[in-house]
This record gives C-alpha cells, sequence and structure tokens, in this order.
C-alpha cells in the first residue's frame, strides 16, 4: 500500500513538474535587478546566507553581510572581492550581537545606510536550530530560537519595511523552513519560530504589495551547511530517520533559488519536488504564482491529501519502533544491573 502510494506520488510529481516547466517558460516573468543596489544579508557569513551574498555580489550588488562573528565575515567579504563585477562595487561586514535590543538594530542598519546607501533588499537569513523532543530543550534554549529566528527576521523587517514602503519599492527576504509546514517530532521551539516567520512573510506581503515592496518566503529543506551539522547534534533518532529521507540540498542551488525567486516578486520560494508537495499541502491558502499554476495544484491537492495520510502512518511507525526499541533496553539494562 505504501509503496504503491509512493510510486503514485512520483509519477505524478513527474507529471506535473514537467506542466509546470513548460509553463514558468512560456509564462517568462520579468526580474528586478540589484545591480549597483544595496542588499543586506543577515546572517551571510556562513550557509545559505552566505552563497545569497555571494550570488548577490555576483549579479552587481553592493552586499553588507551581518553575523557575529567578524573573522567569518571578513572571509564573506573577502570572498565577494574576488568576484567583483564592477570597480565602483561596495561590499562591507558589520558585526551585531544576538540577543541585543531593537535599537541596537536601528542602530546598526542606520550606520550602513549611512555609509553604503539606502537597503534595496533585506535577505534575513540569521537563525539557528536546536532539536529535541519538547521536555528535552532548555526554557533558555527555546527563548533563544524564538529570539534569533523570529525577533532577528522580526527586528529587521520592522526597521527597514516603512522606509521601503516610502521609497515605494524593496525586496524582502524571509528564511523559513519546511518546519514551518507541518509540525515533526522532535522540532518543537524550533518549529515554532519558523511558523512565525512563515505567518509574517504572509502578512506583510499582503501588506506591502500595494507599496511595490515583494516579500518572498524561502522554505529550505535540510540544507548541507554549518547550522546543519550542529543541528544533527541535537537531533533525536525518531526525526532523523523522518525527515532525513528528503536528501541534502547544497545551500548554492538553495540560494540560487531564493534570489531568483525573491528578484521576480514571488513569495514561495522551495528546492526540489518533496518540498514543492509539502508546501502545496501544507500551505494551501499561501498566495503562489499565477493562475494556471494554482489550477495545477488544486487538481493534485485532493488525491495527495491521501499522501498526507500516508505519510504520518509511516511517520507513527517510526516513532512506535523507536519507542519499543528504548523500552527494550531499559529492560536490558534493568536485568544486567540485577
Ligand atoms: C529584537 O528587539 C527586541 C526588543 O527590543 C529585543 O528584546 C530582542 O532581543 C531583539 N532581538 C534581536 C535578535 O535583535
Amino acid at each position: 500500500m505504501e509503496l504503491t502510494l509512493e510510486i503514485m506520488f512520483y509519477v505524478g510529481v513527474a507529471v506535473f513538474v514537467h506542466i509546470l516547466v513548460i509553463l514558468f517558460v512560456m509564462g517568462k516573468q520579468k526580474s528586478k535587478s540589484i545591480c549597483g543596489r544595496h542588499v543586506v544579508v543577515t546572517g551571510g557569513s556562513k550557509g545559505i546566507g552566505l552563497c545569497l551574498a555571494v550570488e548577490c555580489a555576483m549579479k552587481g550588488a553592493d552586499v553588507t553581510v551581518i553575523a557575529r562573528d567578524e573573522k567569518m565575515l571578513s572571509g564573506a567579504v573577502a570572498l565577494m572581492e574576488v568576484i567583483r563585477q564592477r570597480p565602483e562595487q561596495k561590499f562591507q561586514f558589520r558585526s551585531l550581537d544576538i540577543g541585543g535590543d531593537y535599537e541596537q538594530v536601528e542602530r546598526v542598519l542606520g550606520e550602513i545606510e549611512e555609509s553604503v546607501g539606502p537597503i534595496y533588499a533585506l535577505i534575513n537569513c540569521a537563525g539557528m536550530a536546536i532539536c529535541g523532543v519538547f521536555e528535552e530543550v532548555s526554557v533558555a534554549d527555546a527563548r533563544k530560537l524564538m529570539n534569533v529566528n523570529f525577533f532577528g527576521s522580526y527586528n529587521c523587517t520592522r526597521y527597514v519595511l516603512p522606509k521601503m514602503k516610502k521609497a515605494g519599492e524593496g525586496i524582502i527576504v524571509i528564511t523559513s523552513s519546511q518546519a514551518a509546514m507541518f509540525g515533526i517530532f522532535g522540532y518543537g521551539p524550533y518549529a515554532a519560530s519558523k511558523y512565525a516567520l512563515r505567518a509574517m512573510a504572509e502578512t506583510i506581503a499582503m501588506e506591502s504589495r500595494e507599496f511595490g515592496v515583494s516579500v518572498t518566503l524561502a522554505l529550505p529543506c535540510d540544507t548541507n551547511t554549518p547550522g546543519f551539522e550542529e543541528e544533527e547534534k541535537s537531533k533525536p533518532r525518531e526525526t532523523k530517520i523522518i525527515s532525513g529521507g528528503g536528501g541534502l540540498v547544497e545551500p548554492e542551488a538553495m540560494a540560487k533559488a531564493i534570489l531568483k525567486d525573491a528578484l521576480k516578486g514571488n513569495f514561495i520560494s522551495t528546492v526540489g519536488a518533496e518540498s514543492w508537495l509539502i508546501t502545496m499541502l501544507g500551505g494551501a491558502l499561501m498566495p503562489w504564482d499565477g493562475f494556471f499554476t494554482n489550477l495545477l495544484h488544486a487538481s493534485v491537492i485532493g488525491p495527495l491529501r491521501l499522501f498526507s495520510y500516508g505519510l504520518h502512518k509511516y511517520f507513527n511507525s517510526v516513532i512506535s519502533k523507536c519507542a519499543k526499541e528504548d523500552r527494550q533496553q531499559k529492560a536490558l539494562k534493568e536485568e544486567g544491573s540485577n
């Protein structure tokens, strides 16, 4: 039964991805240009953020990277120097400690604007992951997750958005996660912080369109970054089995897709068939491309509801199996100590 579902799913996905590709090639959207414009990337010293900074530099933008670690930040600037496109292109970094206050963010972004110019695009990439079964994640870590992931993006966006609306142009990227599409074992407060970002992105996208500001919600799956390595350490084995099936995407590919969607003004940015499917099912009320894409979504969402049923059945069987193993292990240990 599971195999049939899986085959059905892959055939279906293959057919529709092809149709989507045809539609996209036919309906070429205009892209905005960031050449000579000021782009700020938070979390720009490593991972997807660094790749995005490099992509922007390659497109001729003036780039400011913000993160905590000065050494890594100067490395990011050095990397951009290597691929400089125009002699007058400006690259700089600012070290900003998270967990400060809004005034600090306001001051740093203000200084950046003074030295390079008004911010045309804000790419929020700073984030962290701590996994674990709900009661295993400390209260302090839960607060930290919410502050870094949600308030980090909130504070920067809060400063920049009113100015962009006034200027009548601008791009905001908010990096959430596939974990904002449905709750998964072991993601507790992390998923909550990513859901919060998703909600914020949906709201400000609706509020800002009229003012010429586009908002893009990036929904990456597992990506091969230093942050992911860190995350793996705290992941319960159930989580590894459940979310490990999707494989790893390289950060360069993710960054390219995010920037492309941001420049086209697309609200959703995902990579791969699996993320596409989960986003479609988990976010069926989100604005996503034009009428024909939505018509396609409408025709597959119904049958694919069965796929989500199968998925949950599978997840529950993994969780039961792990719990059974734990009980056996415990029993063995007790026997040994007697
Ligand atoms: C955002 O601003 C609030 C309010 O000043 C502050 O409590 C929080 O620590 C700030 N968070 C970040 C990540 O800048």
